[in-house]
């Protein structure tokens, strides 16, 4: 947290938020050191500049914890994720997932990715795609089929598994992402605003998913908006604003420290203070 939104607010800096017993260590699944990342923006006819949307982030998560990667819109959620799955090069820094670095595309073998918006092929029905995606990774046809049925029982989509996606609800297709993010049984799951458009019943649906992966001993890395789930589901939260991390720490600590939901935490982090209530014209 930069000095002056330290002071207004009363928070900490993000080092004296981070709590001593999950500092980084040999049991970091996914370590990001320093990441800066730069958009061209441009340019017609002009130079082209950049624009720095990541800014000296860091960042560890261990083994097993199920974390929130929290902030507005536009903080650099998906930048930051897109430099861990290999999409796009960090400008400086580096992350690391299972020790490795992602300029590697081994570091990304065990993980299971959901992005922010999918699109699969519609005319297709769930075995289909995960039998799809099970080509991909090259599991052996035997395997293929016990994984489908864990995985869609796992997402409680055992009873739509031969419709056509393209009949199933908002909810259900996320469902079918998070299956297919599933299917290759990835030690790390990183999913881009999961719950995102959902009904209550389908964010629900989602958490109880999350919850069901983390007793498996799954480690979860999730970005979303719905705050008052975070704080159920999350073992530990960060705050990104504007590339920068604001706060980071345990859920239950934060909660105990400042004595405000995640949700207030959160608005008062990113500097938001309500305005007066207007009334409308009768
Ligand atoms: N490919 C891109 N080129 C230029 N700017 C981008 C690109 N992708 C994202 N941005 C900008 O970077 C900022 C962060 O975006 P993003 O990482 O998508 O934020 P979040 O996921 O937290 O909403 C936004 O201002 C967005 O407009
Ligand atoms: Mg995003």
């Amino acid at each position: 947290m930069n000095a002056a939104l330290s002071q207004d607010c009363g928070l900490p800096t993000p080092s004296q938020a981070t709590n001593p017993d999950i500092t980084p260590s040999a049991e970091s699944i996914l370590r990001i050191e320093n990441l800066c990342v730069d958009y061209r923006t441009n340019t017609s006819g002009s130079r082209s500049s950049a624009k720095r949307t990541v800014d000296g982030l860091n960042l560890s998560v261990n083994q097993g914890e199920v974390f929130g990667f929290l902030g507005p819109n536009g903080a650099g959620k998906t930048t930051t994720m897109n430099v861990l799955l290999g999409f796009i090069n960090a400008t400086s820094g580096d992350a690391y997932l299972f020790g490795t670095t992602v300029r590697e595309p081994i570091a990304r073998q065990r993980i299971g990715y959901l992005p922010e918006l999918t699109y699969y092929y519609k005319f297709l029905s769930a075995e289909e795609l995960l039998r799809f995606y099970a080509r991909i990774f090259k599991i052996p046809r035997a395997e293929t089929e016990r994984r489908i049925d864990q995985v869609l029982k796992l997402v409680e989509l055992e009873h739509a598994r031969k419709r056509q996606i393209k009949t199933y609800s908002k909810g259900m297709q996320q469902r079918v992402g998070l299956a297919q993010a599933l299917i290759n049984d990835p030690d790390l799951l990183i999913l881009d605003e999961p719950t995102s458009g959902l009904d209550p019943i389908g964010r629900m649906k989602v958490r109880e998913i999350i919850q069901r992966l983390k007793t498996e001993g799954k480690t979860v890395f999730f970005s979303s908006h719905e705050l008052g789930e975070v704080e159920t589901v999350c073992d530990r939260v960060a705050i990104l604003d504007q590339g920068r991390l604001k706060l980071e720490g345990r859920v239950s600590d934060l909660a105990e420290q400042y004595r405000l939901s995640l949700e207030q935490l959160f608005l008062k982090v990113v500097g938001y203070s309500p305005s007066k209530p207007t009334h409308l014209p009768s």
